[in-house]
Parts: structure tokens; sequence; C-alpha cells
């Protein structure tokens, strides 16, 4: 398949590169500062808080699926990056008639209002009592920001017509892939608090294949 990767030097990225070269995918990876890419991959430079649409719409067009990592490299001070590159990510599909997206999320933004769902669950329904009562204030506390802004990223989704899916994990380790994890459709995973980075880029390669993710929000953790 010819994948389109966004973010394609973060955490998530670099392993959504390397499994999807290894998987014998045809990979275009988007990177403000693409370097130490895997050979054999077309790196596309774009710098999404100042997009260049014309750069950015060139690296979607023809793509099977786009999968975007994107997110702040400091999340107490850049929040709001995710909801802007998402919008031209979103806006440059559309001009290319590319309908699959797969972007990660966080497992703390289900309760997070936005103008389109302004009443949203009062807790996830996979969060048990500390999570409810104490990781989620803890969490929403030190990154409040950003989990805002990735709730405005998920309606960004929603309301874009394409066949998106919102991949949302606990805290992202960077333990090496197993490939054994759970996940669930609209809720996070009861008690699971981490998940390998390598774990979230191979479960979003895998849903790639699987429409019945589609339109789907989906809780992923060990
Ligand atoms: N950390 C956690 O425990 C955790 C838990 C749950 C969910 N999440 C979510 O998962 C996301 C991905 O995690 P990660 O560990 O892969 O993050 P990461 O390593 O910080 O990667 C973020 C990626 O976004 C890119 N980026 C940031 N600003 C950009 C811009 N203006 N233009 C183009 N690219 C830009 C970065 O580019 P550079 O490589 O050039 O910096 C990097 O590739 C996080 O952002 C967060 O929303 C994180």
């Amino acid at each position: 398949m010819r994948l389109t990767i966004v973010a394609a030097t973060g955490g998530i990225g670099r392993h959504l590169v390397e499994q999807a070269v290894a998987g014998g995918h045809d990979v275009t990876a988007v990177a403000r500062r693409p370097s130490d890419l895997p050979d054999g991959v077309r790196t596309v430079a774009v710098d999404l808080t100042r997009p260049d649409m014309p750069t950015l719409t060139a690296a979607v067009r023809g793509a099977d699926a786009v999968l975007s990592a994107l997110g702040p490299r400091n999340p107490r001070a850049d929040a709001g990056i995710t909801s802007h590159g998402t919008r031209a990510i979103v806006a440059a599909m559309q001009a290319e008639r590319v309908r699959r997206i797969i972007i990660v999320s966080a497992a703390p933004v289900g309760p997070v209002p936005v103008p389109g769902r302004p009443t949203p669950p009062r807790h996830d329904p996979g969060d048990g009592f500390l999570m409810r009562h104490l990781g989620v204030r803890l969490t929403h506390a030190m990154f409040g920001r950003h989990y805002a802004d990735l709730a405005v990223t998920e309606q960004t989704l929603r309301d874009s017509g394409l066949d998106w899916t919102v991949s949302r994990p606990p805290k992202l380790t960077d333990k090496p892939l197993t490939g054994t994890y759970r996940t669930a459709w609209n809720r996070n995973i009861r008690g699971g608090f981490s998940v390998p980075r390598a774990d979230v880029a191979h479960h979003m390669l895998a849903m790639v294949n699987e429409p019945e993710t589609v339109e789907q929000v989906v809780g992923i953790a060990t």
C-alpha cells in the first residue's frame, strides 16, 4: 500500500516508518526536519506550524492511507500544533480525495468537551476508580491544554467526512514491540496504564486494513 506518515521523526512516527517499510509498503515520510529515515523512503519537509499546502497536498496524493503521530515536543508549552496540523492534513486529503486517516490522541481525552461535542461522558467507561478520581485529575492538571487540543483534533476528524480512526493510548514507553496489546472501541482499557510506542504504531498499521475501525475511537494498552 501507499502510506503517507506524518511526524515521521517522532517517537511513534519512527516506528510507523520502520514497520511500514518492513511490511513492504510504499512510504512517504512527512517531517519538519527529515533525517535518519530508512533508505527507500520518500521524504517531504513540511513544518505544520505554517504548512506549505502544495507540498503537503503532494505528499498525500495517491495515498491509500495517512497515518499521523503529530504532537507537541513539549505538551505543556506547545499545545495547539496537533489540531492546527491535523486541519491542514485533512484539507490536503480532501483536495486529493484521499479518504483514510489514522491519528494518535490520548487516553484522557474522552471526557473533554468541545463545541461539536459539548456534553461528553463524565468519565471514560474504561477507567476504574483510581484513574477516574486521581489519574485523570493529575494528568489534566499537567497536560490539560494539550488534551483540549486533542479533543479539538478528534472533532476535526468527526467533521471531516473522511474515513478516520483515532488511537487513544495511555502513557507511552520505549519498550520493544510486543504485538500483544489490548484494544477496545470507544473506551480506555481497564487497568491499562501504559503501552510501547512500537505497539501503538503496529496497531495503527493494522487498522489501515480494518474497515470496522472507521469512525471509531480505539483505546489501546498493554
Ligand atoms: N507521551 C505520552 O506518554 C503520551 C501518552 C498518550 C498520548 N500521547 C500522544 O501521542 C503523541 C505522539 O507521541 P510521541 O511520543 O510519538 O511524540 P513525539 O516523539 O514528541 O513526536 C511528535 C512529532 O510531532 C512532530 N511535530 C511537532 N511539531 C511539528 C510541526 N510544527 N511540524 C511538523 N511536525 C511537528 C515532531 O517533529 P520533530 O521530530 O521535528 O520534533 C515529532 O515528529 C503525543 O504528541 C501525544 O499527543 C503521548
